[in-house]
């Protein structure tokens, strides 16, 4: 067995602040190979649901091999035997929260599965806006599995381009993921110049500031209409809604059929009647759940 160089050497939890503090100087078994034997895949896997409701399958054991031995390497530790204790220990609540930044899949673009944008300013903003001709006009959006912001920033490029002064709406937009790591870079609203190719340039010229050869940035007139915050769906939610449009694309996708229904059902619930809920191109609630009826490609609409 390879010695790790973790302060304990009796098997046990190593301390994680001193792991921690380690990560700084550098330590670690950089380049090494760790086997990942089945019992602790299953204990990985069953974490990982439990947790976050994500089904990890025999296929994605190389993918978490490659992803935790990263992590196994940066702590530190001699194998995934250690890894499971530590995440098991009295500390290791840090950790599961790493694991998970670790092997989410945050895949996403400005203005993926463009038919939902159109939908969003052809459809249901001149039924909101015809709904409250007399007052002032609500509107709550909720982006639920955001990844690094580019969903988001794509639903309020959408609501400034069509209603560009905003004038006599009131108008948030909640932006959540349960990876830490990647709603501090959507609150920071800042892309590599490849990352921002789908946005057409007469957006890029309004929305964005930044010279051509530096990371741009979503600019005020965007990131006041959107809130950011972590926020894992399985757990227990804060806001209290209700919410006219909610956004959850490619996230479900990872979750077994039980985990869905629940969350479609919430959703249900979170949702105005008539509200509207928007799925990946791949997902669906057939079977699911009979909360919703199919309004358009992947647009479902809050059953009465
Ligand atoms: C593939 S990205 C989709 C991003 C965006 N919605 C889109 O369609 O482009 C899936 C996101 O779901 C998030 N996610 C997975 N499980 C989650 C959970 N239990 N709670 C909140 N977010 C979760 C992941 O962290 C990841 O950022």
């Amino acid at each position: 067995m390879r010695t790790g160089s973790s302060s304990r050497t009796d098997g046990g939890p190593p301390d994680y602040q001193s792991i921690v503090r380690r990560i700084g100087s550098g330590v670690g078994h950089v380049g090494s190979e760790y086997a990942l034997q089945d019992g602790d895949f299953r204990h990985i896997v069953k974490l990982v649901m439990d947790t976050a409701g994500i089904v990890l399958s025999e296929k994605t054991r190389a993918f978490i091999h490659g992803r935790l031995g990263r992590r196994l390497r940066i702590l530190g530790l001699s194998d995934f035997a250690q890894y499971c204790r530590l995440l098991e220990g009295p500390e290791g609540e840090a950790e599961r929260h790493n694991l998970i930044n670790a092997i989410t899949t945050n895949h996403t673009n400005f203005f993926r599965e463009p038919h939902h944008f159109d939908y969003l300013s052809k459809t249901i903003l001149p039924v909101l806006a015809e709904a409250s001709s007399n007052g002032r006009r609500r509107l709550r959006i909720w982006s639920a599995g955001c990844s690094t912001g580019e969903e988001p920033y794509t639903i309020a490029m959408t609501l400034r381009d069509h209603r560009p002064s905003l004038t006599g709406w009131d108008v948030k937009i909640l932006a959540t993921d349960l990876d830490t790591n990647v709603v501090a870079h959507a609150a920071e609203g800042l892309y590599d110049a490849d990352r921002i190719e789908s946005i057409p340039p007469a957006h890029r010229k309004r929305f964005m500031n930044g010279r051509p050869d530096e990371p741009a940035s979503m600019n005020e007139e965007l990131r006041s209409l959107i809130m950011f915050a972590p926020l894992n769906l399985l757990e227990s939610w804060p806001m209290r809604g209700p919410f006219d449009v909610i956004f959850c694309r490619n996230v479900v996708i990872y979750f077994d059929k039980p985990t869905q229904r629940r969350l479609f059902d919430r959703y249900a619930d979170m949702l105005k009647p008539d509200g509207w809920l928007f799925v990946g191109h791949s997902e669906s609630l057939l079977n699911v759940t009979d909360r919703f009826d199919l309004v358009g490609r992947t647009i479902y609409r809050r059953a009465r």
